[in-house]
């Protein structure tokens, strides 16, 4: 049994491509492992300080992710900021992490692209606030996509550099894992390759969306004019609505519009109609599921406290025997 952790940022909300994505291998892995899932509210002070949102965003995504399949009594669910023993440690590998590595960062160096307003030291340390997450729970898994190898890599350093700086061997090495092709791929609707918040209005269905909201963003997906000759190749934003119809429709629903393309009889508009109502019924569960653990606050705080009690645990353990490797002792 492997430790796992894996942080999630408080922004925006879960879409199917989240769904099909990271979330059904965090729903199997919680079956599996000992795993630590937590809302990184601290890593969004470095772009995302507003006090405004802070609270309802975190809450939002924590009942998202509960509501798509994530089992408290199975993972430990919790918010970053309710274990403040990540900070003390993110102390401890900032006096370790050197300016150099830290500003060769890529996701650093985007930063500075993207907000050069607002250079901050939080975003400059990213790397060792997520380093302290995951070295935190002495975890040796952590679920991410590509876009995370080098903050992956940077953990390993600060933890063997913590390692051989105090002569100890108490960090292990986390490692990436690696889902590859088990990923089904989730197009976009308005003909992007991917769904995404960011790839444009419209792109996206989220687990939240409202029928109504579904139906007129399915009905706007690209299409082209149809096919001209039998069994001719699909294109790309054809094959994208034929993805999304393999996810959420009936192996017949979907035969049956496959061979209407074949036969070069296909009518879009009935295929978007279709897609669009298995898409509400695909999504309804977790709607009605959203919707009924908003409303429960007192379901949501026993979640947090659950998640906040486990992961302190754990948490305060290390920073124990970190305080002792350092060598601070009380009088
Ligand atoms: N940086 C991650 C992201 O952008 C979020 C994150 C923060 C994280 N701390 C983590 C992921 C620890 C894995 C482990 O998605």
């Amino acid at each position: 049994m492997e430790t796992v952790v894996s942080g999630i940022r408080p922004t925006g909300n879960l879409h199917l491509g989240n769904y099909f994505g990271a979330l059904r291998n965090f729903i199997q892995m919680q079956n599996e492992h000992n795993c630590y899932f937590f809302i990184a509210d601290y890593h969004s002070l470095t772009t995302h300080p507003t006090p405004q949102d802070l609270h309802g965003n975190v809450k939002q995504i924590l009942v998202e992710y509960l509501a798509a399949g994530l089992d408290p009594e199975k993972a430990t669910l919790y918010i970053q900021s309710d274990v403040p023993e990540t900070a003390e440690l993110y102390l401890f590998l900032n006096m370790n992490a050197y300016i150099g590595e830290l500003e060769r960062c890529t996701s650093f160096k985007d930063k500075i692209r993207q907000q050069p307003q607002n250079v901050n030291a939080g975003l400059l340390t990213y790397p060792t606030l997520m380093a302290a997450d995951i070295i935190i729970h002495r975890a040796t898994k952590v679920p991410v996509g590509k876009d995370q190898e080098q903050h992956l890599e940077m953990t390993r350093t600060f933890g063997n550099r913590f390692n051989r700086m105090y002569n100890v061997d108490y960090f292990p090495e986390p490692q990436a894992f690696n889902f590859g092709q088990q990923l089904v791929k989730i197009p976009g609707l308005n003909g992007s390759g991917k769904m995404g918040k960011s790839e444009g209005e419209g792109n996206a269905i989220y687990l939240a969306d409202e029928p109504e909201a579904i139906r007129k963003k399915v009905m706007k997906a690209v299409t082209d004019s149809g096919p001209t000759e039998p069994n001719q190749e699909k294109p790309e934003v054809i094959q994208n609505i034929f993805q999304l119809m393999k996810v959420v429709s009936s192996d017949e629903t979907f035969n049956y519009f496959d061979e209407q393309y074949n036969k070069c009889q296909i009518r879009y508009g009935d295929m978007k109609k279709q897609l669009a109502e298995d898409m509400i019924t695909f999504t309804a569960p977790f709607r009605e599921q959203i919707k009924a653990y908003l409303s429960d606050e007192a379901y949501i705080s026993r979640v947090a406290a659950m998640g906040r009690e486990k992961a302190r645990e754990s948490a305060s353990k290390t920073l124990r025997e970190v305080r002792e490797i350092i060598g601070f002792k009380s009088f």
